[in-house]
């Protein structure tokens, strides 16, 4: 049987090569997310050449695009929402060099966003057999990662590995499992050229952990490879 996947930030890096994942797989649709679908010419023309991609305009720190996307999704059953987009928050975030309005829309992308998406599409996933709802996340939100500077980008992505264990416990009695992934540090327009590893790596090892992905992982956070994350 065919199964939903939701994808935001679809158009580009980690996010369009997961698009890319999963048509590949065959057995899924997908809806593929978006701020701006006009000018996502790459996933644009995947999607003439796979007729299930689905894209669909999303902004994920706008209440009415979130409202008007969960509209288009309708009654259907989403088995998977992969809350994916972000933003590494701009220039200032050293002390001393503070944008704080910069800092809020960094919490409103990387932090409210991933839960304003969930519970707009809650009573999608809870249809699944097999709910799931993930977050890619950041090794840089980890209190033991050692690390210096980016106050904005660090905090949104520690903030949210909180908020998805509160949604891990919160659904657990639902069936639905919940994960937080560091994706690897990947070459893509945030990560830059010299990361350690491809968008196409990346995706596909997160790929593969989302199908592994239990209610006896739910709550916990990964590596892109699998393995335990520290927290
Ligand atoms: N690359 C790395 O090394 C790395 C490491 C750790 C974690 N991550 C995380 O991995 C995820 C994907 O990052 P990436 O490396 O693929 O970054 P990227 O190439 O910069 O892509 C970011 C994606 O997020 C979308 N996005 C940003 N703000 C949005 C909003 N308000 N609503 C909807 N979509 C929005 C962007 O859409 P637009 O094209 O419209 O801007 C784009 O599709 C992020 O959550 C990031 O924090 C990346």
């Amino acid at each position: 049987m065919t199964k939903t996947v939701v994808i935001s930030g679809a158009n580009r890096g980690i996010g369009f090569e997961m698009v890319k994942c999963y048509v590949a797989a065959d057995d899924w649709h997908i809806i593929a997310a978006c701020r701006t679908p006009q000018s996502a010419d790459e996933l644009n023309a995947l999607a003439k050449a796979n007729s299930n991609i689905e894209i669909v305009q999303l902004d994920v720190a706008d209440a009415k695009s979130v409202a008007d996307f969960a509209n288009t999704v309708g009654d259907r059953t989403v088995d998977l929402l992969i809350n994916n987009a972000g933003v590494i928050g701009g220039d200032h975030q050293s002390l001393g060099d503070i944008d704080y309005d910069e800092w809020m829309q960094t919490l409103a992308i990387n932090t409210l966003g991933p839960i304003r998406v969930t519970e707009a599409l809650i009573d999608n996933v809870r249809q699944s057999e097999n709910g799931k709802i993930v977050a890619i996340s950041s090794q840089l939100g980890a209190m033991q990662y050692q690390t210096q500077g980016r106050f904005a980008y660090n905090s949104s992505k520690a903030g949210l590995n909180r908020n998805m264990t509160l949604l891990a416990s919160q659904l657990r009695a639902d069936k639905i499992a919940i994960a937080m992934y560091h994706p690897g540090w990947v070459q893509t327009d945030m990560g830059g050229q010299e990361a350690d590893i491809t968008p196409s790596e990346s995706a596909k090892a997160l790929v593969k952990c989302f199908d592994e992905l239990t209610l006896a992982g739910s709550g916990k956070f990964f590596k892109w490879n699998g393995e335990p994350h520290v927290w």
